[in-house]
């Protein structure tokens, strides 16, 4: 038996008691006459102590020992004078009798302790280390933990789990897919799933009613903090449901997550905001609403002022900082600076101060007078003390710009607590998303998201104007998870290609196994997927999803550790009969 205790369960009851624990040699203290060694493993830690006087050549074996070394060793709980409250095993120690080494290890490349002095690419590199951290590790124990909950909710739910293929053939879902050559059939490609959209659909027209799987999803788009190619949804499929049925199923599987996982009880209704909303007053399809600071839009009120820049601009809009009155000229040259970033792109900023006092400051004091800066700061009810700071340009960017912002100033007033949550629906997403460059319409969720009822007259007339039986589920400024119901007639599913712009031969090879499937009487039908990865760091209060992820890749794609993507052998691509029509590199 390798041992009878883990390294974090030994108490005082345990006083007297002979024990054998196995684990990882944290630490190594040679006190003269004393050698003490903190074994670790999953579960805790344990001190042991080694007496030169009792046991001699023990001690002297412990000479051997470095860091990360494998042992096992037996001996007897005992009270420890010199108690650790610290750690929960931190009231006993084990006094050793026999000592043996499972294995060596060579010195690690950085320290294997909560605080460590290893960089990222280094941790990377050494991927297997790095989870032996407690802090990483407890991420991948909080990740098990909320996988637990959601089955256990959808399982009571009446949720059917069941996995679809990984080879599957290329559909247009906004991102890349990345492909896989095909040995026996020659020429011909798989693509990985950028999720298991139609297969779900099609386990609706099995009957299947109820469908979910937390499955791995492929994705070749550049990656962010919130982005990996290859992460993991919540992926969920109802039938004989309208879009109220699946928001109020996903929200009790988020309340209940919160319960279970964080003890965080929500008893309100979580809000719905439509789409427009959303982007009329945070300027985002994924607003942090843990803090108001709506945006004021004064384009009307301040069209026709002697200053240019509103006069002309398509949108003049702002925000109201309460008490940042007292912001000095550098504080608000940085926010300038900040706007300005070319990601950002705003061409400057403008700000009213009004004063403790009663007076008013502003940057366009020369065009406005002291009352008709009043009454602007009165469109946001600005109290005395208040800052408004206001962005003018095109909508769109202006919008995005004004965002940032607000995001910005939200942070540096302390209103992003990370153990507070906002989670809130945003509805009515516009069913399509004209691309200028292509000049064509895209899906704004995907192509077999229907069109809402009292828009379908405007399918053809203005297909801009449709709004879509879509939504997302935003918590902290974060899409945690979006769906849509589906379009489940084939005559429906085929125009909606064609407003996309598919020819009919296109539609058919690519989705001529939906449409089909579709006159076998396809039961109406919804669904939503969650990104599990970005609810795990939001639960566990990080800003990266490459901290809940076991063996994560970097931001060029790459897993450091096993050095991939890497060249393949000339024999592997020969029997694939494909042939590497690279740029010889100088
Ligand atoms: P969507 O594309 O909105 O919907 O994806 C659902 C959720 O998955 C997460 N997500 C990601 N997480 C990490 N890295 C990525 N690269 C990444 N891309 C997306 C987001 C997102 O909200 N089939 C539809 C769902 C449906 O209609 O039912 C779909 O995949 O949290």
């Amino acid at each position: 038996m390798y041992r009878t205790h883990t390294c974090g369960e030994l108490r005082i009851e345990h006083i007297n008691q002979s024990v054998t624990l196995s684990g990882w040699v944290q630490k190594v203290r040679n006190l003269g006459g004393m050698t003490f060694i903190d074994l670790r493993d999953r579960y805790g830690i344990t001190q042991l102590v080694f007496n030169e006087e009792t046991h001699k050549e023990l001690c002297e074996q412990t000479a051997e020992l470095g860091r990360e070394y494998v042992i096992q060793i037996k001996g007897q709980v005992a009270e420890r004078s010199n108690k650790n409250n610290k750690i929960p095993t931190g009231e006993i120690e084990i006094l050793v009798e026999e000592l043996t080494i499972l294995n060596s290890s060579e010195l690690p490349p950085f320290t294997i302790e909560d605080e460590t002095d290893g960089g990222d690419e280094l941790r990377m590199k050494y991927r297997y280390l790095d989870l032996r951290r407690n802090p990483v590790r407890e991420n991948l124990v909080l990740r098990h933990k909320i996988a637990f909950e959601v089955r256990n909710y959808l399982n009571e739910e009446q949720f059917i789990e069941t996995e679809t293929p990984v080879l599957i053939k290329s559909t247009p879902e906004g991102a890349r897919d990345f492909i896989v050559p095909s040995r026996m059939n020659e020429g011909q490609f798989y693509a990985l799933p950028q999720s298991p959209q139609v297969f779900k659909q099609l386990l609706m027209v099995s009957g299947f009613d109820r469908y979910f799987q937390i499955v791995k999803c492929f994705r070749d788009e550049d990656l962010r903090a919130d982005r990996q190619p290859e992460f993991t949804q919540i992926d969920c499929e109802m039938s004989f449901v309208d879009q109220e049925d699946i928001l109020n199923t996903f929200e009790g599987m988020t309340k209940h997550l919160f319960k279970t996982i964080k003890n965080v009880d929500i008893d309100y209704t979580f809000p719905r905001l439509s789409y427009a909303d959303a982007m009329k007053y945070y300027g985002s399809d994924k607003p942090d609403t843990r803090f108001e600071m709506k945006f004021v839009d004064l384009t009307a009120d301040v069209k026709g002022s002697e200053f240019k820049l509103f006069n002309e601009a398509e949108y003049v809009g702002g925000i109201c900082a309460e008490s940042c009155a007292t912001y000095t000229r550098k504080q608000l040259d940085k926010l300038t600076d900040f706007v300005k970033k070319p990601q950002i792109g705003a061409g400057g900023l403008i700000y009213i101060k009004f004063n403790a006092d009663g007076s008013v400051k502003s940057s366009v004091d020369k065009f406005f007078s002291a009352e008709e800066l009043k009454a602007i700061g009165a469109k946001f009810n600005a109290k005395d003390g208040d800052l408004v700071l206001i962005l003018a340009g095109a909508l769109n960017k202006t919008l995005n710009a004004l965002c940032e912002l607000r995001l910005e100033m939200g942070s540096q007033l302390g209103l992003r607590d990370k153990n507070k949550f906002s989670p809130l629906w945003v509805v009515d997403f516009p069913l399509l998303e004209w691309d200028e460059d292509a000049e064509r319409f895209h899906a704004m969720h995907h192509p077999f998201t229907s069109p809402k009822a009292e828009d379908m007259d405007k399918l053809d007339s203005e297909p801009g104007q449709v709004r879509a039986n879509a939504y997302d589920l935003v918590i902290n400024g974060v899409e945690i998870g979006g769906g849509s119901v589906r379009i489940f007639n084939d005559e429906l599913q085929q125009k909606m290609f064609k407003l996309l712009g598919f020819t009919e031969e296109e539609a058919e090879n690519q989705f001529g196994f939906l449409m089909n499937a579709f006159k076998y009487g396809a039961p109406p039908h919804g669904g939503v997927a969650f990104g599990f990865d970005r609810l795990v760091s939001l639960f566990a209060g990080l800003d990266s999803i490459r901290d809940v992820i076991a063996f994560p890749k970097n931001n060029s794609g790459r897993d450091v550790m096993i050095d991939s993507p890497s060249p393949v052998a000339k024999e592997q691509l020969d029997e694939l009969q494909i042939a590497l029509n690279m740029k010889e590199k100088e």
